[in-house]
């Protein structure tokens, strides 16, 4: 199956089966307003059959690093609207993808150095980069009941918030060791609610978030990213593969726009080892969930070719081979050579490694 032929995840009709992958940036506001040059970076990628946006918070208690953009307010929504009048401009697509860290935050980061919220009061045993270092942790607060309903109807509210901006749909952050991946892994949720203890009460908060966000955006305009075999974030639970089954089981009525899977093998930005004890990837997502999925995770050209031939996935993401190259589905399909990623510039900064990735096609479109 060639990357450049035409398909649709939910409503959204995409082109080619090139995905960008969400890529933080670091580059906002202290007030999280997404930076003036973001509509130039995302519309020299807008040959992307859909991009998906940087995470962005759902609340400025959701943040896990300086420089995160923001979809809680009109001057957030503003701001979203330069970038999705951008990519439309240019022919593209774009989802945002709302995120909120849970225990992954650090009182130094957010509104008068609030403790972080999880599912239970236990602290993720990763450094977070928070005051200008790598510094433990802190022992979040465990979510009671009116704090999880709270945080359901901000995923909610921001989804609509996207809408107001422009977005073509959204995509829930559930990857990585975030809030949503925290309640489904024992290694942070440690409840005997209604909201842990079983598979099925370990995929509950997935779901109901789910079950807000399309009640404001139609089902067929969003999309789940889970990265169900990752330790990124000290994700851990011997009960994965039953935990995940029960989402995708309960997923599928739901009719998603897609479900994007991260394949084992890269983790987080994909600057640390694999460790991964699982191997639930786009295979074993396949012969469990009939929906649309794309796979995400040290994609090459031949590795994204085989995902769709063997019929894994119907769309591939690119996370730093699109950061570097704007016109990646026409280089892939050209067979040109590839410009490097630079590390020193993922995060933070300004225009140096951000909209400075030469193209070497006139108007960055593949045709
Ligand atoms: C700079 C950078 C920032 C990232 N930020 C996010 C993010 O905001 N949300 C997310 O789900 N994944 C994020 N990722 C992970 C990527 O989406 C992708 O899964 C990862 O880079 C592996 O894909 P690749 O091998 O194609 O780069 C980030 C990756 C990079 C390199």
């Amino acid at each position: 199956m060639s990357l450049n032929s035409p398909t649709a995840l939910g409503s959204l009709s995409l082109p080619n089966r090139f995905v960008m992958a969400p890529m933080t940036r670091s580059r906002a506001s202290a007030d999280a307003l997404i930076q003036p040059t973001a509509p130039a970076y995302y519309r020299q990628r807008a040959s992307a059959g859909l991009i998906i946006s940087e995470g962005i918070a759902i609340s400025p208690y959701g943040v896990g690093g300086p420089g995160i953009p923001g979809l809680w307010n009109q001057a957030h929504v503003d701001g979203w609207r330069e970038v999705t009048r951008a990519v439309h401009d240019a022919g593209g697509r774009i989802v945002a993808q709302l995120w909120h860290v849970g225990r992954a935050s650090h009182p130094s980061l957010v509104p008068g150095g609030a403790q972080p919220v999880g599912p239970s009061a236990i602290a993720s045993s990763f450094k977070i980069f928070a005051a200008e270092k790598r510094v433990d942790h802190v022992v979040p607060r465990a979510l009671d009941e009116g704090g999880i309903q709270e945080l359901i109807g901000q995923y909610a509210a921001s989804a609509r918030l996207a809408m107001d901006a422009g977005f073509d749909g959204v995509e829930i952050h559930g990857a990585n060791g975030y809030l949503i991946d925290q309640f489904l892994h024992a290694s942070a949720n440690a409840r005997t609610d209604e909201w842990g203890g079983s598979p099925a009460a370990r995929a509950r908060f997935a779901l109901e978030v789910v079950r807000a966000v399309i009640e404001e955006v139609d089902p067929d305009r969003t999309g789940l990213r889970l990265s169900p075999s990752s330790s990124f974030n000290d994700m851990a639970d011997a009960e994965r593969p039953a935990v995940f089954t029960e989402l995708l089981d309960q997923l599928t009525p739901l009719d998603l726009a897609y479900v994007h899977v991260l394949e084992p093998g890269v983790v987080g930005d994909g600057a640390l080892p694999a460790e991964e004890a699982d191997v639930l990837n786009s295979e074993w997502f396949r012969s469990r969930y009939s929906g649309k999925i794309i796979s995400a995770g040290g994609h090459t050209r031949a590795s994204a070719e085989q995902v769709l031939d063997e019929g894994w996935a119907d769309a591939v993401a690119f996370g730093r081979l699109f950061l570097a190259n704007p016109d990646l589905p026409y280089r892939i399909m050209t067979d040109a050579p590839l410009n490097e990623p630079v590390r020193a510039t993922f995060y933070g900064g300004g225009e140096e490694g951000y909209l400075d990735y030469p193209s070497l096609h006139d108007d960055d479109r593949l045709r």
